[in-house]
């Protein structure tokens, strides 16, 4: 039985081992979403996780709403991506860029322009904008003649982060983010080839998909669902022949790999009844499933040694554990995240958590 420790092939990549670190928003990018020489430091002391996946990255301008998050769209932000992705090879690591549309979660307080989505709802409650706190609005839906040109933004980003000297690319579709307004059944009400049955809604993932695997290889293209409860207020009435369907299509295109996060009952960053979808989707989709949300080293063991996930990825443990595959190897105790730190400006809670003692010298 292969354990955490043990390498992994996630398409073109080895994974040296299974321990991957969760795509984690951190907010260290300028407030035009250009990354910060800080953002190089903070991967590199992560580079032993068996791959990074870099936290999510706005394709365009409208996409990201999260102040100081940041982008994948111009030169500049390449450029300093690039710093980015050396400090993390040259400590022996991999890292993926996530690839990220908001919808109606962003505002236009942050992004400019009015949010849109797959219909005109709004996310209840409150934005985080760079002028405070502001109350979501109702998003435009997108024409169905727009989904080419949002299509291209996906792909000049995954060709973006191939230039910036990411191994490759990860397709948020998760979280109640653009892609998941378009698959679930509580936020899109189209009545158009996007829309309605579930061959419809997941039609903009399989499309994405395919066009982002297309540019940058298949083997470099991982997705990312959440299909079992609600998140950020989207949900789906009947998700396992939505989430079924959507792991037939990515089977289909071949992508590198499956990302699932998938809360439990007890879940700290969300929790649901709805009982994980992993075992069903593993019979569609054959590639290496990755499985994430509040694991610790017992379950990841139990997952692995079923045979349910290939790898497992951790969010909070690698936030606040850079040195986080060695502690798990040698059971040392893990430092806590702190929250108030999650999305602060600096280096406070970002770069300063500390390593175990003796293992400084490996970095
Ligand atoms: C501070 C923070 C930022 C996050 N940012 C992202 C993100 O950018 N993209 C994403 O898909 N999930 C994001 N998540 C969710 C995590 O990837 C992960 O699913 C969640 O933390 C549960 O895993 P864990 O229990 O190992 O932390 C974030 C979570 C936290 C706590």
């Amino acid at each position: 039985m292969p354990t955490l420790f043990d390498p992994v092939a996630l398409g073109a990549l080895t994974a040296p081992n299974r321990t991957i670190m969760a795509p984690l928003t951190r907010a260290r990018a300028t407030r035009d979403h250009v990354p910060t020489p800080i953002m190089a430091e903070y991967y590199a002391q992560r580079a032993s996780a068996g791959l990074i996946i870099g936290e999510a990255t706005g394709i365009s301008r409208q996409a990201v709403g999260w102040p100081y998050a940041p982008g994948l769209w111009s030169n500049e932000q390449v450029k300093a991506w690039q710093l980015v992705t050396r400090a993390v090879h040259n400590s022996g690591g991999l890292i993926i860029a996530q690839l990220w549309h908001m919808g109606r979660m962003a505002h236009s307080a942050v992004t400019g322009r009015q949010p849109v989505s797959s219909s005109a709802t709004a996310m209840q409650g409150d934005a985080h904008t760079y002028s405070g706190k502001k109350q979501f609005e109702i998003a435009r839906p997108l024409a169905a003649e727009e989904i080419p040109s949002l299509i291209a933004d996906y792909v000049t980003a995954a060709r973006n982060a191939i230039a910036a000297g990411f191994d490759g690319v990860q397709i948020h579709a998760a979280n109640g983010q653009l892609i998941d307004q378009f698959l679930r059944d509580n936020s899109n009400f189209r009545t158009d080839e996007y829309g309605g049955g579930i061959a419809n809604r997941v039609r903009l993932l399989g499309l994405v998909a395919k066009a982002v695997a297309d540019a940058v290889g298949a083997d470099r293209t991982g997705v990312r669902l959440s299909p079992n409860g609600e998140s950020y207020g989207v949900d789906d009435s009947n998700p396992a022949p939505l989430f079924t369907a959507a792991a037939d299509i990515l089977n289909a295109i071949g992508i590198a790999f499956l990302e699932l996060r998938e809360p439990g009952p007890e879940g700290t960053f969300g929790a649901t009844d709805v009982p994980r979808l992993s075992p069903l989707i593993r019979k569609h989709f054959h590639g290496p499933l990755i499985l994430n949300s509040d694991y610790d080293i017992t379950r990841a063991k139990a997952d692995l040694d079923s045979g349910l996930a290939d790898a497992i990825s951790f969010g909070r443990p690698f936030l606040a554990n850079p040195d986080l595959v060695q502690r798990l190897r040698e059971g040392a105790p893990l430092n806590k995240d702190e929250m108030a730190t999650y999305y602060s400006q600096g280096a406070e809670g970002y770069t300063d958590y500390p390593m175990l003692a003796h293992s400084k010298t490996l970095l």
